[in-house]
């Protein structure tokens, strides 16, 4: 009697135990300094699984050859390591950079341009593009729907037997909301750790709050505003904010991108044009180019001695968030 309970109290804990740990680690924490997240929807396992998976599937593709992985490394900040611009479907190229993807839920209008303004709509963007994945989306989804394997995993996420573009839509929000970074060194030295930064980092933290932070805001390191940081004078191949307001005034004009992870996402600007953080201190300290629409913080650039310039370098590698980039729920499943 008592040997029959025990075992069966040992059975019921060894599943336990092994569900705890086959199942995934959502480590998606950040700092209590954080805004309010823009998107705001509770967390689900299986919508986040199912995004997840699509993220990584090249079924999206006119060729099955590219998913938004493809271009989204994890390793780089989700952006696309040492390519100046995307690369797509039968080697085409975009006229962009790919950006880094985190912390989406913050932000307000996605694209360098801001031209798409809600995270549910944002997959049809590259689904779509001929540049990209190249498939109507109507397309996409009638191959979702011949796929068994999705056809459960939908049924099984959303309780529908037909996938429309609406539950696609939902899946990739979820697992797209829930990429945060938010633990750095930086975030650690925040939190009351004074060791987790160097004397020289601090300087460069300093020297930033100063001469950056305006447009490149902490937390998130940015202000999600357009901004023209005096990268041309005239911007006849990408008028950036221009493209989607037609305003005059917007000429030039980009979002500000966010700086954490920067030093794992090389290389940087709307168009790839820059390859290192060095070259991009330079570009604000003797680079600056005037044009009408040039912030007005910009016009006269930014001085920076050689060793200003090397500890606001040493202070941009600490933005790099190691448990992000190594996080096991944002891989390939
Ligand atoms: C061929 C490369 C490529 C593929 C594939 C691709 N992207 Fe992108 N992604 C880009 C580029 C380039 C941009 C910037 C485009 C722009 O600003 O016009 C971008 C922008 C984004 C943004 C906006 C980020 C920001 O900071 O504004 C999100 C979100 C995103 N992509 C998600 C996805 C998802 C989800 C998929 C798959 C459905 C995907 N991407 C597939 C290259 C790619
Ligand atoms: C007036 C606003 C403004 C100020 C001040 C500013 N930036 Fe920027 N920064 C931008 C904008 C806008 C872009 C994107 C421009 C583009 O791609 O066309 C950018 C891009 C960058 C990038 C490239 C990031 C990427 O992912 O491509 C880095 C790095 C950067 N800035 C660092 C700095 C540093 C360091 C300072 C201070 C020395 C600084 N910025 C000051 C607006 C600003």
């Amino acid at each position: 009697m008592f040997r029959s309970a025990l075992a069966v109290f040992t059975v019921i804990f060894f599943i336990a135990c092994e569900k705890e740990s086959a199942g995934p680690q959502y480590n998606f924490e950040v700092p209590a300094y954080f805004p309010a997240r823009h998107y705001n929807v509770a967390f689900d396992a299986k919508k986040f699984e199912l995004g997840r998976k699509l993220f990584y599937d090249p079924i999206l593709s006119v060729d099955n050859t590219i998913s938004c992985g493809s271009c989204h490394q994890q390793f780089a900040g989700f952006a696309h390591l040492d390519h100046k611009l995307s690369h797509g479907v039968n080697n085409k190229l975009g006229t962009r950079n790919s950006p880094a993807l985190f912390n989406l839920a913050w932000m307000p209008a996605f694209m360098w341009d801001g031209g798409i303004n809600h995270i549910e709509t944002m997959p049809s963007a590259p689904i779509t593009n001929p540049v990209e994945m190249d498939l109507p989306l109507a397309t996409a989804i009638a191959k979702l729907n011949q796929s068994a394997q999705y056809k459960a995993l939908f049924k099984d996420a959303f309780g529908v037997n037909q996938i429309t573009d609406y539950h696609l839509f939902k899946a990739f929000a979820m697992f797209m909301a829930n990429i945060v970074s938010g633990n750095s060194r930086y975030d650690q030295y925040m939190q009351g750790k004074t060791t987790a930064l160097s004397a020289d980092e601090i300087e460069g933290k300093n020297l930033f709050m100063d001469k950056c932070a305006s447009c490149h805001k902490p937390p998130l390191f940015t202000d999600f505003s357009y901004r023209n940081n005096g990268l041309d004078s005239v911007f006849t191949d990408d008028t950036g904010r221009n493209h989607i307001t037609q305003l005059q005034e917007d000429i030039g004009k980009f979002k500000v991108p966010t700086l954490r992870n920067v030093a794992l996402s090389y290389p940087y600007m709307h168009n790839g044009r820059t390859e290192t953080l060095e070259n991009v201190l330079d570009h604000y300290s003797s680079g600056i180019k005037q044009s009408p629409t040039l912030d007005p913080a910009l016009q006269n650039g930014i001085a920076l001695s050689p060793s200003e310039k090397a500890n606001i370098l040493a202070f941009l590698n600490a933005l790099t968030d190691d448990d992000f980039v190594n996080n096991p729920a944002y891989a390939e499943p």
